[in-house]
């Protein structure tokens, strides 16, 4: 699999091309520059070595290219980031890891903004929508993403429309040890799962940690 990672140069963006790239996929990170794109991969590279398929390029050419995108920019560049891939990104699964999210005072994104559309990944669908969306990654930190040595300890929780774009993407996340995938349902869950950010967010802040994430219990009973 091909995994292009649009925006994929801040914190969310580079410890997913980071835990892919440890997986073994061939990643692709994005970039409006395709200077400061190589300037990422050059950095998951110099934590997980030389051999990890990782290279840089524009957002367009990283889309064209790949088979699996992954959208990890602030909510203010959600549309104009879409609309720049936006033929290439048709057709394909896209992964949005988008949070509809402001900053507080004393600078955390801690604020939940509620959308016309009902949440970041519904916006991105009716942006985009030839492309298969998928809410996916709103609730594991860059922190945990970064910390390569271990396992996280977190679920991916997703939910999307398209059955088959869930279930190609599901055995590719959980390349990353330690994740499990929750299909929580139709793309209109992706509020809750949105919703679930921000409260991760501050309880992060009280407890003085940047790993605090989120398991379901009890779905294996009775099976
Ligand atoms: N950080 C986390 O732990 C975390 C956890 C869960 C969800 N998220 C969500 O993931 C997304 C990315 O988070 P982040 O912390 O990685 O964001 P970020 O570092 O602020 O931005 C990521 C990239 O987006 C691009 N970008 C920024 N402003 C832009 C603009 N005005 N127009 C076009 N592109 C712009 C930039 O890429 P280029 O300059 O290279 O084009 C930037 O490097 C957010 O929606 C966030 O809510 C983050």
């Amino acid at each position: 699999m091909k995994i292009g990672v649009i925006g994929g140069t801040g914190g969310q963006g580079l410890g997913i091309a980071v835990r892919f790239a440890q997986a073994g996929e061939d990643v692709i990170i994005g970039s409006r520059t395709v200077d400061k794109a190589q300037t990422a991969a050059d950095k998951v590279k110099a934590v997980l070595g030389d051999s990890v398929s990782v290279r840089g390029a524009e957002n367009l050419d990283a889309a064209k290219e790949a088979d699996i995108l992954v959208l990890t920019v602030p909510l203010p560049a959600q549309k104009s980031t879409l609309l720049s891939i936006k033929e290439a990104a048709a057709g394909k699964p896209l992964l949005d890891a988008t949070g509809p999210l402001e900053a507080t005072i004393g600078g955390s994104p801690t604020k939940y903004i509620s959308l016309p559309d009902g949440s970041a990944a519904q916006r991105s669908q009716a942006i985009l929508p030839d492309a298969k969306v998928i809410c996916a990654f709103n609730n594991i930190s860059e922190h945990c993403l970064m910390a390569v040595d271990g396992e996280i300890d977190c679920d991916c929780l997703i939910c999307g429309n398209d059955k088959e774009a869930k279930a190609l993407v599901t055995p590719v996340i959980e390349k990353i040890p330690g994740v499990r995938v929750i299909d929580c349902g139709g793309l209109e869950r992706a509020c809750i799962i949105e919703k679930i950010t921000p409260l991760l967010i501050g309880l992060n802040i009280r407890n003085k940690s940047q790993f605090g994430g989120i398991r379901i219990t009890g779905l294996d009973k009775g099976k």
